[in-house]
């Protein structure tokens, strides 16, 4: 087993025994040759223990380590406890630290040059087997390990995932503190603030029939302490958002969230560049950041090339758009997707050919999943084209496609006919899986990117209305706003996403500072002034006194904690999460609430 012991940890360990009150003197993670000869006191749980040609062998685990504890059948008490203690039973031992014999050292253990041959024993408790073992790294049910977090958090995937996170966060807080932030902490119990998401609300009990909003992000909030003359604002913050799950989204999540006033984009872009590279050497000093200064792409370019608002770019594997080979052509599916100002998107795979029909099919599903309607091949075997596409487009059209990707023998290439949005997605999808299948990504490599240029609207696929991309408070770009009215949806935003092998980490933008500006950008979200003046009177209000030019963004900590840590969903790295349908199992939330409660709250369930 290989003990990974923290340096931040370590530099706790001295204030934990200058007390001599406590119960010990030391922990389980610090003993070495230097103690030899020493008596000390440890606590912890039993991690494991073993009898050994007369003598027992514990080793006693607290979240700094383990330390191997001897005792001696000639010590009588003692040894009637050793012999019945089970494993996560808590004791308190007293002993002598000697060097272990030569050759029984553990040198990957950092206290695996001694044990402790123990004096006194006492039980401080005792405990059931747990439901599973603490002490092996075996694949538990995630459902198991949720309704007794508890014990989980003891196995050292938590315990190093849980310190990590920690060191994540104070090493954000140090960056920005150290630039003359200033941590706010703006309520929990607020007015809605539109992120895009369903809100949590609360029930008011004085005011029946009112309700408050849990924030999705302070938002709001942080304009307004901007307005406030606060300048530098930064917040660990928790954010509420009723949405549907999935590996890296929680409905409560912790975002590092920022805002500074006199600022470009350019000036936010750069703190956050500058935090994160340092950041990353802190916590995670073996990965090789790609490249530095962060590449940027704007969001068409990288929706065309990868598919992708958030493309990984540890790998290339380009998409290709081959529509004006395609207008008027034989293929149906191409030709129509085109007439209907869509596109066709093409992906070549090196050596692809080698595919199985099962393969074709499960990416075909992939696809499916962003909404094509299917997923055409082709492929070139024996210097030969083949596949459905080229008996529909025919050997002309289908060999400039080839000569247009670059085909070579051995390749496929696949394709996506769809609007702009569903070809991309779904072939970017596609992207994904064979780079995941190919083991493309380089764990080890963190591809820091900017996306930038974001559309400022986009329609909403549920009601079909247009929307905010981001939200109501970007900034459009100044020489897009002449077109706000008369072709909003070509207007860009002065907004920037920050993604990290695939995953966005962070998003933010320059904010509307003048109260007409904000005006006319609910006016094209059809937001009346009534509407406006109910959930957003306060902030125009707000802009009649003076606010400064400002602009921020939010890091969402706990992908970045899961991608930090390697953990292939943000469960992995929050103490106590949701599971994946959105309950507690460890409180049982949500629960029914008494009727007396409801009655106070004067609330009447709906019977179904
Ligand atoms: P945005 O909505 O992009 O921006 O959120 C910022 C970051 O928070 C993370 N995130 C989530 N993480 C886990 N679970 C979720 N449900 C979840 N939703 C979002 C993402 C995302 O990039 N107020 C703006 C910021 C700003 O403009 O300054 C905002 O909240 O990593």
């Amino acid at each position: 087993m290989t003990i990974i012991r923290d340096s931040k940890v370590a530099s706790l360990l001295p204030w934990l025994h200058v007390n001599s009150s406590m119960l010990r003197t030391h922990t389980c993670g610090e003993l070495t040759r230097t103690h030899a000869k020493k008596t000390v006191t440890l606590c912890g749980w039993v991690h494991r223990r073993r009898d050994h040609g007369g003598l027992i062998f514990i080793d006693l685990r607290d979240r700094y380590g383990f330390t191997q504890v001897v005792i001696d059948p000639t010590n009588k008490p003692a040894f009637a406890i050793g012999e019945k203690v089970r494993p996560e039973w808590v004791l308190k031992i007293t002993g002598t630290v000697r060097k272990r014999l030569e050759g029984a050292e553990r040198k990957e253990n950092p206290t695996g040059e001694i044990e402790v041959l123990v004096d006194t024993v006492d039980v401080l408790n005792e405990a059931k087997t747990p439901p599973f073992e603490i002490d092996v790294e075996k694949d538990v049910g995630e459902d198991l390990r949720l309704q007794y977090r508890y014990l989980d958090l003891r196995r050292e995937r938590m315990r190093r995932n849980i310190v990590l996170r920690h060191s994540l966060m104070q090493a954000t807080r140090r960056f920005f503190y150290d630039r003359g932030f200033i941590e706010i902490e703006t309520p929990i119990l607020i007015k809605g603030t539109p992120e895009g998401a369903r809100e949590y609300i609360v029930p008011s009990r004085v005011y029946h029939g009112q309700f408050y909003v849990l924030p999705q992000s302070p938002q709001q909030l942080k304009q307004l302490s901007m307005i406030g003359g606060i300048d530098r604002y930064m917040q660990i913050a928790r954010c509420f958002r009723d949405e549907d799950l999935r590996g890296d989204r929680q409905p409560e999540f912790t975002q590092m969230d920022l805002e500074m006033s006199f600022v470009t984009a350019e000036d936010i872009m750069a703190i956050n560049e500058e935090a994160l590279i340092a950041i990353t050497k802190e916590v995670r000093p073996d990965v090789k950041i790609q490249s530095v200064p962060f590449p940027r792409m704007t969001w068409e370019e990288a929706m065309n090339r990868y598919g992708s608002d958030k493309p990984d770019i540890r790998y290339d594997l380009p998409l290709e758009d081959v529509s004006d080979l395609c207008r008027d052509c034989g293929f149906s599916i191409f030709a129509d997707a085109i007439r209907r100002k869509g596109m066709v998107k093409a992906l070549r795979i090196d050596g692809g050919a080698t595919f199985s029909h099962k393969e074709i099919d499960d990416l075909t599903e992939t696809a499916k999943v962003y909404g094509a309607k299917g997923l055409a091949w082709m492929k070139r075997v024996k210097d030969k084209l083949e596949g459905v596409p080229v008996e529909k487009l025919g050997a002309d059209v289908s060999g400039k496609i080839a000569k247009k990707v670059g085909m070579k023998e051995g390749d496929i290439v696949f394709f996506t006919a769809d609007t702009f949005e569903v070809a991309a997605t779904s072939l970017g999808a596609v992207r994904i899986e064979i780079a995941r299948r190919r083991k493309l990504p380089d764990p080890n490599v963190f591809a820091f990117l900017w996306i930038t240029d974001f559309p400022m609207f986009e329609i909403e696929k549920e009601t079909k209305q247009i929307a905010a991309m981001h939200h109501p408070f970007t900034r459009p770009k100044t020489q897009d706003r002449a077109r706000l009215k008369s072709d909003p949806l070509s207007v860009k935003a002065e907004a920037y996403d920050i993604v990290l092998n695939g995953y966005e980490i962070g998003g933010g933008s320059v904010r509307i500072h003048e109260q007409d500006l904000q005006k006319q950008i609910f006016d094209i979200l059809k937001i009346s002034d009534e509407d406006a003046e109910r959930r957003f009177g306060h902030m125009l209000k707000a802009f009649q006194y003076g606010a400064p030019p400002h602009g921020g963004i939010a890091w969402g900590l706990d992908r970045m904690a899961m991608l930090y840590a390697g953990e292939p969903n943000i469960r992995e790295v929050i103490a106590f999460p949701k599971d994946q349908k959105g309950k507690d199992l460890l409180l049982g939330a949500p629960s029914l609430i008494p009727d007396i409660q409801l009655k106070e709250l004067g609330i009447k369930i709906a019977q179904e």
